[in-house]
């Protein structure tokens, strides 16, 4: 009996051994954060910088704002590039993903007239983070539109596309020698649905039912021609690789019902299929269900048309196929069902097209976002589903991150939960040979959270909003995600000495 209790305690001590030896984080796997040029950089209107969107509408409907607030200074990105990059250093991170300010860059929004200003700031971020060896990954386009450009219908007016293809232009050419990893778009769901179709973000249009599928097609298009762009005049060159970011939260039926099932594959479509299905299909196009769906509805309203345009098949073509890889930012999880008074806590809105349930069960942890639970295996849940749908792209998960509020200060138990559980997941990824090439956290530190504005915190490092000089202190969140960075392995229990923040040789 001793003899294979023994026995027993080996196997189990070898398992876990091995299981630990074996759920390491490549060394090529890109560990980073990520953050966007409105939520943190401030210098709304210095050195030449047009409006955008998101200025117009902080400063003309501040109502709109949860807490009144603007990101005119933000987190004053734009004075602290060297604290910038001393905290990625101090984090040991691989990768920063950041965005491009459109109207900082070109202050019209159209290519006639480039603000020198604008790229000096971006060439100076960029050469500080390659002197220490982190790789940028650039979103050109992360919603903060040029308020001119808004004003001739944005994304409604199919001629975005070509404003985003010639700012494009500017934007490979001023710093493609240097960038090797390009996001066109960030999050067309969040753009159009959110931002068109509803009241959620700038411009808040609340065009609903066509705001959002005339604007999917113009964002899909503009992507594809800067992806295209890029890959007939300067991939070569540069030899980079360009893609888009795509939400995408984890969607699992509430029961094993037939119903349930077909209420989460059309929730998956409605959420996620709209802006993935056309690139990454096969076939291209809008999803089907989705299509036939909305063409009915449109007939029994009395519409001449569809309310979701078509694509030409020269449009289908050009989006076919057009990305280098899949950025997926990933944050929660839902159950679906058919039954719409399932219902429970208020969660991220649905397009009003599609009639399904929403569960969030009691014991998954809360944050401070409504919509964001600590949902188990999400992130496997999500990417196992993608790379069966779509034919087994390369995936980065773009951003990925938990929110508390403001007063929590820098004790963020709950954060590194969450970030610990998270990443697990990325090794199940991993292990089951998804090809997941890298993670960013989001967010490198606290920043404008949209319409929520800063009542909600998502940063490794905490920004004092009240000192204008807005200085940042690490959380214990960032000591665990660095002992992670530096170890690339998760310790459940490593508890960091949270008194100095530190460099590491080499960093
Ligand atoms: C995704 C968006 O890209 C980012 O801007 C936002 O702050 C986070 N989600 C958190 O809501």
């Amino acid at each position: 009996m001793k003899f294979f209790l023994a026995l027993g305690f080996l196997v189990v001590c070898c398992s876990a051994l091995s299981t630990k030896q074996q759920r390491r984080f490549p060394d090529d796997f890109l560990i980073g954060t990520a953050t966007a040029s409105y939520q943190i950089e401030g210098a709304w209107n210095e050195d030449g910088k047009g409006e955008n969107i998101w200025d117009y509408l902080t400063h003309n409907n501040p109502a709109a704002v949860k807490d009144g607030s603007t990101g005119d200074i933000a987190a004053n990105s734009y004075h602290n590039v060297e604290r910038d990059v001393e905290m990625m250093r101090e984090l040991g991170l691989d990768v920063y993903r950041f965005s491009l300010s459109w109207s900082r860059i070109l202050p019209s929004g159209f290519a006639n007239e480039i603000n020198e200003a604008g790229v000096d700031y971006y060439n100076r971020l960029i050469n500080e983070m390659l002197k220490y060896g982190i790789t940028p990954m650039i979103t050109l386009f992360h919603w903060d539109l040029p308020q001119k450009l808004q004003e001739l219908g944005g994304f409604a007016n199919p001629l975005a596309s070509i404003w985003f293809e010639d700012y494009a232009r500017v934007v490979y050419t001023n710093f493609g020698d240097r960038v090797k990893h390009w996001i066109t778009i960030n999050e067309p769901r969040e753009i159009c649905y959110e931002g068109y179709g509803s009241v959620h973000k700038a411009p808040i249009l609340n065009a609903t039912a066509i705001g959002t599928y005339l604007c999917a097609k113009n964002v899909l298009i503009a992507h594809a021609k800067a992806y295209h762009l890029y890959n007939n005049e300067f991939k070569d060159k540069q030899g980079g690789q360009c893609g888009i970011t795509i939400s995408a939260n984890s969607f699992r039926p509430f029961t094993d019902s037939e119903e349930d099932h077909a209420a989460t594959e059309l929730r998956r479509q409605a959420e996620f299929g709209l802006y993935a299905e056309p690139i990454f299909s096969e076939e291209g196009g809008f999803p089907k269900e989705l299509v036939e769906i909305v063409a009915e509805k449109s007939a029994k309203e009395g519409y001449p048309w569809s309310r979701i345009p078509e694509f030409t098949d020269e449009e289908r073509e050009l989006v076919r196929g057009a990305s280098d890889f899949f950025g997926v930012n990933h944050y929660t999880g839902f159950l679906v069902s058919a039954n719409e008074q399932i219902s429970d806590r208020p969660t991220i809105p649905i397009l009003p097209d599609i009639t399904v349930g929403n569960y969030i069960p009691p014991e998954w942890p809360q944050s401070a976002s409504y919509w964001l639970t600590l949902s188990p295996d999400s992130i496997y849940d999500t990417l196992t589903y993608l790379q069966k749908r779509y034919n087994d792209p390369i995936f980065y998960i773009t951003e990925n991150g938990w929110s508390s509020p403001p007063t929590n200060g820098l004790l963020d138990d709950d954060r590194i939960r969450y970030y610990r559980a998270a990443l697990e997941s990325v090794l199940d990824c991993l292990d089951a040979g998804i090809r997941l090439k890298g993670y960013m956290a989001w967010s490198l530190m606290d920043n404008f959270e949209w319409l929520e504005g800063y009542t909600e915190r998502f940063g490794l490092y905490e920004v004092d909003f009240s000192d204008p000089a807005r200085p940042r202190t690490p959380r214990k969140s960032a000591f665990v995600y660095k002992e992670i960075l530096r170890s690339r392995v998760i310790d459940h229990d490593y508890e960091p000495n949270t008194t100095v923040m530190t460099i590491d040789e080499g960093h």
